[in-house]
């Protein structure tokens, strides 16, 4: 950087000197001058890293770093000024130069200038840049949960050099699914982009947890675990309303039930005098076996049916949201004379409305009442009820 005038002086200068002493000027009194371009450096947060500095003919003139933004004299020759214990220059003796910083942190980025006290100075910049790896900031919740149609809004704030991009993913690679105009439209995806995810009318199917992850090409990538909690009421299904056995056999009522939060779930008698709780004895096993984090199976068995086990039995769950319970009627299955046994009434299951209040499903007197409440025009099954009554009464 030497302005023309000066250029056009030095070369008035030799050229002077030249006719003078008829000799070019010695080797010493060449100005300094900089060997090779000062590097540019991206370097991860926590490395080392150097700028080389060569200057030839430099001298009785010193070489001073300076960091060019904050206008800081870091080091003259090699004599440290900034009080940066991470900071240090070595000399080679010769004409090379290193600014050494260690264990480099985000304050560092920045231009370096290596500068010669000419008059005008002669300088050289480079650049650091410091990559920082993704952060996730600390969020108050690492979950949410919403009753079943509510919403549930997750959300993840990350820093770093260069900005991370933000992901949300669920865990076992479950699709995430968006809910729009009142639950009727759906849009389902693998990974969604974004420091916010947003989940509207969700559904029980959308429990679990979701992982945040955030990266910006420097490793580690990070992540960060979310857990999405959905609320309804029980909902409690026996296999078969209608079980028939016969006498001294063993058999198996089953009852799903699905429930968030926890439920307390049980199997009692309903036409016991004390309908409590049915415990574990050589007479009945329960057993429950979770197929996912609020979906059971509770299963009764009752061993070698004596004629009091005949009888109903409910399936039965409440958790802080409710309580829902489906019946089991349990009949004595004859032999017939050829030693075959009658067939067994096995109905089909039905849920227990979920929304509703509690209620129990008679299941021999509501069938005929609820197919006909389904498959008649409602005032031909009134009609129809106004007749069964009268014909009743005579
Ligand atoms: C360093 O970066 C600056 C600006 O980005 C550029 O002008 C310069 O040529 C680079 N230096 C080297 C040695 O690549
Ligand atoms: C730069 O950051 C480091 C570590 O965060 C800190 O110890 C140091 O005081 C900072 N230096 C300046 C000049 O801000
Ligand atoms: C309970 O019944 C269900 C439905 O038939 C069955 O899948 C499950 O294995 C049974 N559980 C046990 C422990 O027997």
């Amino acid at each position: 950087m030497i302005p023309p005038s000066t250029k056009a002086a030095w070369w008035l200068a030799t050229f002077l000197s030249v006719i003078v002493t008829g000799e070019m000027p010695i080797q010493s009194e060449a100005e300094p001058e900089f060997l090779q371009a000062l590097e540019n450096h991206t370097v991860t947060q926590g490395r080392d890293v150097h700028f080389t500095c060569v200057v030839n003919h430099l001298s009785n003139y010193r070489v001073a770093w300076i960091k060019s933004d904050s206008k800081a004299i870091l080091a003259i020759h090699t004599n440290m000024v900034a009080l940066n214990p991470r900071l240090s220059v070595t000399y080679n003796n010769h004409n090379t130069w290193k600014l050494h910083v260690s264990n480099v942190q985000a304050n560092d980025s920045g231009t370096y200038m290596c500068q010669v006290n000419t008059d005008p100075m002669k300088s050289q910049m480079g650049h650091l840049t410091v990559m920082i790896p993704a952060d996730i900031v600390d969020t108050a919740t690492e979950g949410s949960s919403a009753r079943e149609g509510g919403s549930v809004r997750l959300t993840c704030s990350a820093t770093g050099v260069p900005p991370p991009t933000v992901l949300w993913r669920r865990e076992h690679n479950r699709p995430i699914v968006f809910r729009h105009d009142g639950g009727r439209e759906k849009k389902v995806v693998d990974i969604y982009k974004g420091e916010s995810l947003e989940l509207s009318h969700v559904q029980r199917t959308d429990m679990g947890a979701y992982y945040c992850i955030a990266r910006n090409g420097v490793p580690p990538t990070i992540s960060r675990r979310y857990h999405v909690q959905v609320h309804f009421i029980p909902q409690v299904k026996v296999t078969n309303q209608l079980v028939g056995a016969p006498l001294g056999s063993d058999v198996e009522l089953q009852c799903y039930i699905e429930a968030s939060p926890k439920a307390m779930n049980s199997w009692y008698r309903e036409d016991s005098l004390v309908s409590d709780k049915l415990m574990e004895n050589p007479k009945f096993r329960i057993t429950e076996t979770a197929m996912n984090e609020y979906s059971l199976w509770m299963n009764l068995t009752i061993k070698s049916l004596a004629p009091g086990d005949y009888g109903t039995y409910v399936c039965a769950s409440v958790n802080a949201l409710g309580k829902m319970e489906s019946q089991v009627s349990l009949h004595r299955l004859e032999l017939s004379m050829n030693g075959f046994a009658e067939e067994p009434m096995v109905s089909g299951a039905a849920w227990q409305g979920a929304r509703n209040l509690p209620t129990r499903v008679r299941p021999a007197a509501s069938h005929a009442h609820q197919y006909l409440t389904h498959h008649l025009p409602p005032q031909l099954y009134a009609l129809l009820l106004t007749v069964l009554r009268y014909l009743r009464v005579f």
